[in-house]
């Protein structure tokens, strides 16, 4: 796992670019894995730019999307397919039959898992994941259990995670109890992976995530496992990194 420092958030958001704007030049049909979230957005915003540049081209892309709200259509504003809409796919070429994302609206588990599945099957798995980190280490959906959960599955949120996705939600009652997540195999099977945060409170999470036991009950450390992981951060969230294990920190000038 590489820890690459970035003074302030869009530092670490153009860094992130670069490594995912080379997966795009290098093979012009990958197949990207997608999060929403606040960590990714400067990401987006800059993979955008690039777009209108012309220093990028998504014609041929392919994109998985990390997770989305049970109950939810990809109507509703706090959707993840809207918030990928309106945040990345209606500003770039990729063509929008070939983005995918959990069916929100399919009610019977078993058979939306199975489909998320098949679909990310049938195009011969990811390429490069992007992924967020929750404050108690969840990924994707994938919370804090007592196994790693392999396959794409249904969800009940907890209330940490409900009460950290309040602040896009007009009140907490509003938030969605349950949603659909890839699995951990699915992540794990990325050939990259590309894991944002930001700010002082993710500080405590990332510096357990990368140095402690790997454990369900942090689903981010199973990372430490895969062969081509980059985490990229702000200063305020290496800020425990930096105190305990500045050695493991890439990139900050002396
Ligand atoms: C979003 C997702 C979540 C977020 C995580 C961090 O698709 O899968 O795991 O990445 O909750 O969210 P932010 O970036 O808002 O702090």
């Amino acid at each position: 796992m590489k820890i690459v420092y970035s003074k302030d958030y869009d530092t670490m958001a153009r860094k992130a670019a670069n490594l995912v704007g080379a997966q795009i030049l290098m093979k012009p049909n990958c197949v990207l894995g997608l999060a929403t979230g606040s960590s990714p957005i400067g990401l987006y915003k800059e993979l955008i730019r690039r777009y209108e540049a012309g220093e990028l081209d998504f014609s041929a892309c392919h994109s998985v999307n990390l997770d989305e709200y049970v109950g939810l259509a990809k109507q509703d504003p706090h959707s993840y397919a809207y918030f990928m809409n309106d945040n990345l796919f209606s500003h770039i070429n990729i063509p929008k039959e070939n983005t995918n994302i959990p069916d929100g609206t399919n009610l019977d588990a078993e058979d939306e898992c199975a489909r998320y599945e098949k679909v990310m099957a049938d195009l011969g798995g990811i390429d490069l994941q992007v992924l967020g980190i929750g404050h108690n280490g969840h990924v994707g959906f994938n919370e804090p259990e007592d196994c790693f959960q392999k396959a794409t599955h249904c969800v009940d949120l907890k209330e940490s995670t409900i009460a950290a996705n309040t602040r896009f939600f007009d009140k907490k009652e509003d938030v969605p109890r349950k949603a659909y997540t890839m699995g951990i195999m699915s992540i794990m099977n990325a050939r990259k992976i590309v894991l944002l945060a930001s700010g002082e409170s993710k500080a405590d999470i990332i510096y357990r995530m990368a140095t402690g036991p790997i454990t369900p009950q942090i689903p981010a450390s199973v990372l430490q496992l895969h062969q081509d992981v980059t985490v990229f951060c702000d200063e305020p969230a290496l800020s425990v990194m930096l105190e305990k294990a500045p050695e493991l920190v890439n990139g900050r000038p002396q």
